[in-house]
């Protein structure tokens, strides 16, 4: 019997745009965010082990790479904040009366966030402008700061789960009214936050290729180790993260495990999908990491890589349907859509994008052609 006395009632006030658009760009925009936090996390961690591996070989080609980094972190730390407001307001939106009452259950953990971030924002600042100065300090600078970064992705899936399981709710409310819970005990919630870890350091790996491609022109010798080292981040990582993905589809309720394995069509299609693409992607990865002219192989690689991203993003999407199913009931929803608000929400949209990827150009370059 579920216990619905928990869960707030619907918003009287209508959606302002239609639920399939709303899903939509909840789901563009999540994306979005979890690519720039990809960087800005994962990117955090290569920067210390690369500064790490740079002190004990005394290798220049690490410090070049960790100077690289070091500029990238705080844009894409700002990218991740920003591109994170958008989906928390269609978040809240469609999913409001699971989000706000879980967010209230964790409330002291959830404020916290603000602080943790204001405080590895600044890391990642005096990591990057006082590159030189901080000299043996800077594994440590990049270090702590990519931990705390990583501590609020925990606090996030934390509240994410939560949001999942009403049935919950009473009992830990009723145990302690003080907004200090966590949500440790789902079995789902630890594969699922290393999931997320570990394929922020396989984007960084993307990153630092990428990186290694443009030095190519300027300084061949670098641009092939930053490729070849970039894509060892990108391979090791991956290969743990297929175990870490099974992981977390056994540890699901056994119905939703099932929704994956041809228990829900739709959701089997990106579950394959997403696996052939990854297969596609390694394969592709490893070739163009030892071959002559590897640009054409890796670009194809990423796009597999992308794809893969987004199966993974919809299947996460097929999975909070699914655990809200018995609590929701769509077509009772009602909406009355604004279009002329939804027209100016998508030209900004469309114009900010263009200005990010306008400013990344300006600032990292385009990659050597080979
Ligand atoms: C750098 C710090 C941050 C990190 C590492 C981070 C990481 C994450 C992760 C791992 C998730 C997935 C949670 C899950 O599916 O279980 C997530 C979801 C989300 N994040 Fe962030 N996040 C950060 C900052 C922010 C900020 C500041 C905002 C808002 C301004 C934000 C907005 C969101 C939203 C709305 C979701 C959920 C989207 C959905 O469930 O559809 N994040 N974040």
């Amino acid at each position: 019997m579920i216990d619905q006395t928990m869960i707030p009632d619907i918003d009287p006030i209508a959606l302002p745009a239609p639920i399939w658009l709303l899903k939509f760009l909840l789901l563009l925009t999540f994306t979005l965010h979890i690519l720039a936090m990809n960087v800005a996390v994962g990117g955090g961690f290569v920067a210390a082990f690369t500064e790490y591996f740079g002190r004990k070989k005394k290798s220049q080609n690490h410090f070049e790479l960790s100077r690289g980094i070091a500029k990238m972190l705080p844009p894409f730390t700002a990218f991740t904040i920003t591109l994170g407001v958008a989906p928390l307001l269609f978040l809240q939106v469609l999913y409001g009366q699971f989000f706000y009452t879980s967010t209230i259950l964790m409330a002291w953990p959830w404020l916290s966030v603000i602080v943790i971030f204001i405080l590895a924002y600044y890391g990642y600042y005096i990591f990057s402008f006082r590159w030189e100065k901080l000299n043996g300090k800077r594994f440590w600078a990049v270090l702590i700061s990519a931990t705390m970064l990583a501590t609020i992705g925990l606090i996030y899936v934390n509240n994410i789960v939560l949001m999942l399981t009403p049935d919950k709710w009473k009992a830990m409310y009723f145990a302690n009214p003080h907004g200090t819970h966590m949500n440790f005990d789902d079995a789902t919630l630890i594969p699922r936050y290393l999931h997320y870890i570990i394929s922020a350091l396989a984007v960084a790996g993307v990153v630092v290729i990428m990186w290694g491609m443009r030095k190519l022109k300027s300084d061949e010798q670098l641009g092939k180790w930053a490729i070849r080292y970039g894509a060892w981040w990108f391979l090791i990582p991956t290969f743990i993260n297929i175990g870490v993905g099974v992981w977390w589809l056994i540890a699901l309720p056994r119905e939703f495990m099932l929704m994956f394995m041809g228990g829900n069509q739709l959701a089997t299609g990106y579950f394959l999908v997403g696996l052939a693409s990854i297969f596609v992607c390694i394969m592709l990865m490893f070739v163009g990491m030892n071959a002559s002219k590897p640009i054409g192989k890796i670009m194809a690689a990423k796009l597999f890589f992308l794809i893969t991203i987004v199966t993974m993003i919809l299947m996460r999407h097929e999975l909070r349907e699914a655990y809200l199913k018995p609590y929701i009931n769509w077509d009772a929803v009602q909406t009355e859509p604004q279009w002329g608000v939804i027209i100016i929400f998508a030209l900004l949209l469309v114009g900010g994008l263009i200005t990010v990827i306008w400013m990344l150009k300006k600032s990292f370059g385009k990659p050597a052609i080979n």
